[in-house]
């Protein structure tokens, strides 16, 4: 099948707090969104639309062409929304005319590893209409109700959701044109659109970096992380 990857890079990064769009941020000598791409692009894609803060177009692109290799012909950029669900929304835009699958990633979750694109095309690819990588929750969780615990909720029925989350092209389209609020993730999206998202095994590289704790998490890691 004919697959596109958006990257959703477009964010602000409020709560790392680095004074710049965090995709911009470095790890090591190179970016997040470097450090993504680099790992999107060992995967067997047909386009990878990335979505760029407004203004820095040109920086994504750069780092684009430099992750793309000989593969540059894939790459197109397209300007963010005011919202995650407005910046893919603006990525879907894009997608080729002949794309079949299309997954979704956060940039910031720099150093999910290729494999992971792979499980996530393969459940698309044996039938699934979406896909999304998940992990065990390893703490207990409780419902609390202001400051009074209610119960724990039973584990076994938890997981906690990563990206790249997949989805038949036809479907993702339907399902962003008809979402009338903004969705958690583009699974509770398509979700909500009456489809099922089956699951796959997620990696713990796969972590989103968020705060400051999170980069340098990052930074510790990346020189053994595989592409
Ligand atoms: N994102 C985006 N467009 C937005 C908001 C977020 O493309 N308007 C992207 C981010 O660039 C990131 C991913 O969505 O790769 C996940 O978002 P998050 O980790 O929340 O990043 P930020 O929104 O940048 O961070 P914060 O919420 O701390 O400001
Ligand atoms: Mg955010």
């Amino acid at each position: 099948p004919r697959v596109a990857v958006i990257v959703v890079a477009a964010g602000s990064g409020e709560r790392l707090g680095a004074g710049g769009p965090k995709a911009f941020v470095g790890i090591d000598a190179h970016t997040i969104l470097r450090h993504a791409l680099v790992r999107v692009f060992s995967a067997p894609l047909a386009q990878v639309v990335i979505v760029a803060p407004a203004g820095h177009e040109g920086d994504a692109l750069t780092d684009a062409l430099e992750a793309a290799g000989d593969r540059r012909d894939l790459v197109s950029v397209v300007t963010g929304g005011k919202t995650r669900q407005g910046s893919v929304s603006n990525g879907l835009a894009a997608v080729w005319a002949d794309v079949q699958i299309v997954l979704v990633h956060d940039a910031a979750r720099a150093l999910t590893p290729s494999a992971v694109f792979e499980r996530v095309i393969d459940a698309i690819d044996r039938g699934s209409d979406g896909a999304l990588p998940v992990l065990p929750v390893v703490d207990t969780i409780k419902r609390v109700a202001d400051t009074e615990v209610l119960h724990a909720v039973d584990r076994e029925e938890l997981a906690a959701a990563q990206t790249p989350q997949g989805f038949r092209r036809d479907i993702l389209d339907a399902a962003y044109r008809a979402a009338d609020r903004d969705y958690t993730d583009d699974a509770a999206l398509v979700g909500a659109a009456g489809h099922a998202v089956s699951v796959v095994t997620g990696d713990p590289l796969a972590f989103k970096i968020t705060t400051p704790a999170d980069l340098d998490r990052a930074r510790s890691l990346v020189s053994a992380a595989p592409v």
